[in-house]
């Protein structure tokens, strides 16, 4: 038994050193060392050996067997190793070769007024609030002190989801969220930018869908001088040092009293031109004294508090500060137009 040990380790040897291939090297594994295989059979015949046999011969099968795995597995690292050497010598790299650019998109002109104008309001102390698109009814309009029959509710006017839910059509709900989650404390101060919707027909100025930055400070002692000085501040911060303001009586349901603010016009400085149509003045945004009602809605005591609020529409700013004539070029994702504000 010890020399057939010792022939077929021979053999095997000599098999596999002469192996070509991987299959080959596989099938040869099969036949010596598989459950088949001729080791495994002549394990079999240990059973017929002298209890002083069985140990030796025992210890030669372990040495066989190691002395094939070795062979085996040496075998197949070389397979492997010259599979690999093959792989990199026929696919060499070029490393002189240009590299492939990587396109980088630019910033989205809107996305980035709204950081021009975060920006302005933190550091005067602001902070930046959210609100859902998809708005109750009750805060859009009821919080604000427009009745069930303001004609802004008008299903002609707002893109209703359900009667009591809407998209909505200004960020000023944000203001009465922002109010009751404060439950009645001061210093209030806050921006809110987002989407709203208006059912419109899209044209060069009008979009169903456009943005707003919201602002609101309620304090004691907050008066119109404070919303006068806030917003000239923006103004000269965004527009240039000179800039002038003037506010105009108007009218919101949830300001008392309401204005709406001009900006001297930065094309002409006031002289009357085409941006401004002759006028001097540019409107950019709406504001007023929070009304005491909407005050009370929301949990502060008019008595004692005071606020003013502002709403602007940020398309309308980015258009008068990079001179857009169509509002719809903010939607329409034209690379050619967006580029343009890439200013690396
Ligand atoms: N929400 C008003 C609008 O959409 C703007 C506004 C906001 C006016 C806050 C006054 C105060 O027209």
């Amino acid at each position: 038994m010890q020399t057939r040990l010792q022939e077929m380790k021979e053999s095997a040897l000599g098999q596999i050193s002469q192996v070509t291939e991987a299959a080959q090297l596989q099938d040869l594994r099969v036949k010596y060392l598989g459950k088949k295989g001729e080791l495994t059979e002549l394990l079999r015949g240990m059973g017929s050996l002298s209890p002083e046999e069985r140990p030796v011969v025992g210890q030669l099968v372990n040495e066989v067997r190691e002395a094939l795995e070795a062979a085996f597995s040496g075998k197949q690292k070389a397979f492997e190793e010259a599979a690999l050497n093959a792989k990199l010598s026929s696919q060499t790299i070029d490393v002189t070769l240009p590299g492939r650019p990587v396109p980088a998109g630019t910033m989205h002109p809107l996305s980035r007024i709204i950081e021009e104008i975060e920006d302005i309001f933190i550091g005067l102390g602001f902070e930046v609030a959210e609100g859902p698109e998809v708005e109750m009814d009750h805060f859009n309009f009821e919080m604000l002190n427009l009745p069930k029959d303001h004609p802004a509710r008008d299903m002609q006017d707002t893109f209703y989801v359900t009667e009591e839910l809407l998209l909505r059509t200004q960020t000023s709900p944000v203001q009465a969220r922002t109010m009751l989650k404060k439950e009645g404390k001061t210093p209030l101060k806050m921006i809110c930018p987002g989407k709203v919707y208006r059912r419109d027909d899209d044209d060069a100025t009008h979009s169903h869908q456009f943005t707003q930055i919201e602002g609101l400070v309620i304090d004691k002692k907050i008066g119109m001088s404070d919303l006068k000085g806030t917003l000239l501040t923006f103004a000269r911060q965004m527009f240039g040092e000179n800039q002038q303001i003037r506010l105009r009586p108007s009218f919101f349901p949830f300001t008392e009293p309401s204005v709406e603010v001009d900006l001297q016009c930065f094309n002409c400085g006031g002289q009357g031109c085409r941006v401004c149509k002759q006028t001097g003045w540019i409107e950019i945004l709406g504001a007023g004294m929070v009304h005491p009602r909407v005050l009370e809605m929301a949990g502060y005591n008019p008595e004692e508090v005071s606020g003013f609020a502002f709403g602007m529409g940020v398309e309308r700013i980015a258009m008068l500060k990079y001179a857009v004539e169509d509002i719809r070029h903010f939607y329409t994702n034209d690379v050619r137009f967006l580029r343009q504000f890439n200013r690396g």
